[in-house]
């Protein structure tokens, strides 16, 4: 595990793009996964000054999201899939259908859910997920329960998690209370994780994640377990 602490979220954010976008350089065919939330978007932006600076090309990456709310459509504003749109993909040159994001809409969330996973490995699996962790040390929209989940399914948010996203929305009773969100065994599956961690409500997940047990009450903390992990992490001081 390499961790590097920045003086503040505009370095983390540059490092981890660069981090990122050299992985892509090296490896054009490139399978990204890649979260939502606020934390990565000053990346999804530092991702898109590089793009724009001649660095990187994403013309051949492929990206899977992590997750998606149930229940909202592609073009719903508080989606991923617009979210994604918004912070990222129309900043760079990906092209639309190398772009997958689980459908939330899906009638059958179960088969969607095996489809995204055949996808998944289809193209050979992940090669670099960017990863970022919620206040109770949820990874995706993978809660805190008694076993780590494996494969992509339907997960219902935590009380917790639905008030901390509840920002994003009109009010707290608008946030879904259901994704559908790739397993923490999949996310494991990946070649190299680049994980994010900044904001003073993380700060004690993250000592958690990382120096406690590795136990599926805090989901982050699996990536003790995996061999290729880079960190980039604030000093946890900003809000
Ligand atoms: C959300 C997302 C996660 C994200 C996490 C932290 O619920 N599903 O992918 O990593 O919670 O979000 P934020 O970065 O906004 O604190």
């Amino acid at each position: 595990m390499q961790i590097v602490q920045t003086k503040d979220y505009a370095e983390m954010s540059r490092r981890a793009a660069l981090c990122l976008a050299s992985e892509v350089a090296k490896n054009p065919h490139c399978v990204l996964m890649l979260p939502t939330g606020s934390t990565p978007e000053g990346t999804y932006q530092a991702l898109g000054t590089l793009y724009r600076e001649g660095f990187v090309s994403f013309q051949n990456a492929v990206t899977f999201n992590i997750d998606e709310y149930v229940g909202l459509s592609a073009d719903d504003p508080h989606s991923y899939h617009a979210y994604m749109q918004e912070k990222l993909f129309s900043c760079i040159d990906i092209l639309p259908h190398n772009t997958f994001i689980p459908d939330g809409n899906a009638l059958d969330l179960q088969k969607e859910a095996e489809a995204y996973e055949q996808k998944i490995a289809s193209v050979g699996g992940i090669d670099v997920l960017l990863l970022a962790i919620g206040g109770n040390g949820h990874i995706g929209f993978n809660e805190p329960s008694e076993a780590f989940s494996r494969q992509t399914g339907v997960v219902s948010l935590s009380e917790d998690t639905i008030r901390a996203n509840a920002r994003f929305f009109q009010n707290e009773n608008d946030v879904p209370k259901r994704a559908l969100c790739v397993g923490v065994g999949t996310m494991m599956q990946a070649k190299k994780i680049i994980f994010l961690c900044s904001g003073r409500r993380k700060k004690k997940a993250f000592a958690a994640m990382l120096n406690g047990p590795v136990t599926p009450h805090l989901p982050g903390s699996i990536l003790q377990m995996h061999p290729d992990v880079c960190i980039f992490h604030t000093n946890f001081e900003e809000d």
